[in-house]
């Protein structure tokens, strides 16, 4: 392996262990300061490489010899459950050029900044009767379900234009998905159930039109026969798994890296200009995708002076790049004032997340609500007993009690 200084007789499993809450595991710095590309071995005895460092994230997620491409053989997965719902994936997110540009410019002008910005007067007022209901209940509550599951359920109902009861239903079949330790029987079925729940919302919508994302879609694609109701399903069915957790864990755990940096909460209520960084700085600091993007090498190839051969799978880390000390100064500090928002949390290249300008108004919305209605808000439980999910593709938390 030319000019690779990894010691490749004792090459590590991979995904490896998070211990301790906040902290990324040790193997990523270790990984950062000794070679560009990292190789481990994966729960099938394949071999993958790690990209860890935040240049070369950047510029692999652009190089045209990798492939995204779920269906290519060889994909790179960290379960067995993984690798069988990614042969299911038929949407955008698992193609590469030319066919992923294909479906993905059908879904671009619902994701402006002035479409997103219609949705804030209806994002404020979930957030607003959430809050009410909280302090009702309260205190103590769990903020998990009360809130970070809440929201981010009920604007995707918003966006859809599905019943919000339906919203129960659906993050059901998207949990199914994420974990990491669940059978291959489970994590079909939940990807298929979700896949047909579309289909029947995309069937009655299209006898009953609305002003909203999915009946647009339709009007404009389905009824021209441009995109059928199963390509329209999973396309829907893919942005709903993407637009729940991620947003989810984002505001459960931005509440407690706030609740544990009580300095920067403090900045943050006092002055409402950090609104903008701060959640910039929430994003790279807690990165909650933990295993992506991926690829698969088309060819025998030289990275970065290193042989990848042809079939060869690369995981490029988000967590680890967020967390480059040659991007970031002092990486590990979270710092509300700095300039972060060359992050690399919604991915980079053709993939970058289609949903990001939404899920960054749900976290300017919710924090600032969170802290004006709660400035005394406090954990109700000890952070070593804190439940980190280090068992699932989407970093988070399982609960979180809280008082005020
Ligand atoms: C804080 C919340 C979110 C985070 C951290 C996040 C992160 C990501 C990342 C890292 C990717 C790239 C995956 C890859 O290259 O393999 C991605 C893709 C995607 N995201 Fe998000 N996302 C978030 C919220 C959302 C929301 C709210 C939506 C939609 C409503 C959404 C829709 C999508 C879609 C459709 C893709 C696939 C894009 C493509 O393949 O062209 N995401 N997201």
């Amino acid at each position: 392996m030319k000019n690779c200084p990894v010691n490749h007789e004792n090459i590590k499993m991979f995904p490896f262990k998070r211990h301790n809450g906040f902290d990324l595991p040790k193997e990523y710095s270790f990984a950062r300061s000794s070679s560009p590309i990292f190789p481990v071995t994966l729960w099938n005895n394949q071999r993958a490489w790690l990209i860890t460092r935040y240049r070369d994230f950047r510029k692999i997620l652009l190089d045209e010899r990798f492939s995204g491409q779920f269906s290519n053989e060889n994909f790179p997965t960290v379960t067995k459950a993984r690798q069988a719902i990614d042969k299911l994936e038929k949407a955008f997110v698992g193609m590469d050029n030319p066919h992923h540009g294909h479906y993905r410019r059908m879904f671009t002008k619902e994701f402006t900044t002035k479409r997103m910005n219609e949705l804030i007067p209806k994002i404020e007022k979930i957030t607003d009767n959430l809050l009410d209901n909280i302090e009702k209940k309260g205190p103590v509550i769990d903020l998990v379900p009360e809130l970070a599951v809440e929201l981010p359920a009920m604007v995707m109902c918003e966006l859809f234009g599905s019943p919000y009861e339906d919203r129960h239903y659906i993050l059901k079949c998207a949990a199914g998905r994420h974990g990491l330790s669940q059978s291959v029987e489970d994590a079909s079925k939940s990807a298929n159930d979700l896949v047909e729940y579309c289909q029947n919302l995309i069937i009655n919508k299209s006898q009953n039109l609305k002003n909203d994302m999915l009946s647009r879609v339709i009007k404009e694609y389905v009824f021209s026969e441009q995109l059928s109701v199963e390509e329209l399903a999973n396309i829907c069915s893919m942005i709903l798994r993407a637009g729940h957790d991620t947003t989810t864990n984002m505001i459960s755990l931005g509440t407690l890296l706030f609740l544990n940096n009580k300095k920067e909460l403090k900045k943050f209520i006092q002055d409402s200009s950090t609104n903008f960084s701060a959640i910039e700085e929430l994003l790279r600091f807690l990165s909650p995708v933990q295993f992506a993007p991926r690829r698969v090498a088309l060819e025998d190839l030289d990275f970065m002076g290193v042989n990848i051969k042809k079939g060869e799978g690369i995981f490029a880390l988000i967590q680890s790049a967020n967390r480059d000390e040659l991007a970031f100064e002092k990486p590990d500090k979270f710092d509300i004032c700095r300039n972060a928002n060359n992050h690399v949390t919604f991915g980079f290249g053709i993939h970058t997340c289609l949903g990001q300008g939404l899920a960054r108004i749900e976290l300017q919305i919710v924090f600032r609500k969170l802290f004006q209605r709660f400035p005394n808000l406090k954990i109700e439980e000890k952070f070593n007993e804190i439940s980190f999910k280090y068992d699932s593709q989407i970093y988070g938390i399982y609960r979180l009690p809280v008082s005020w």
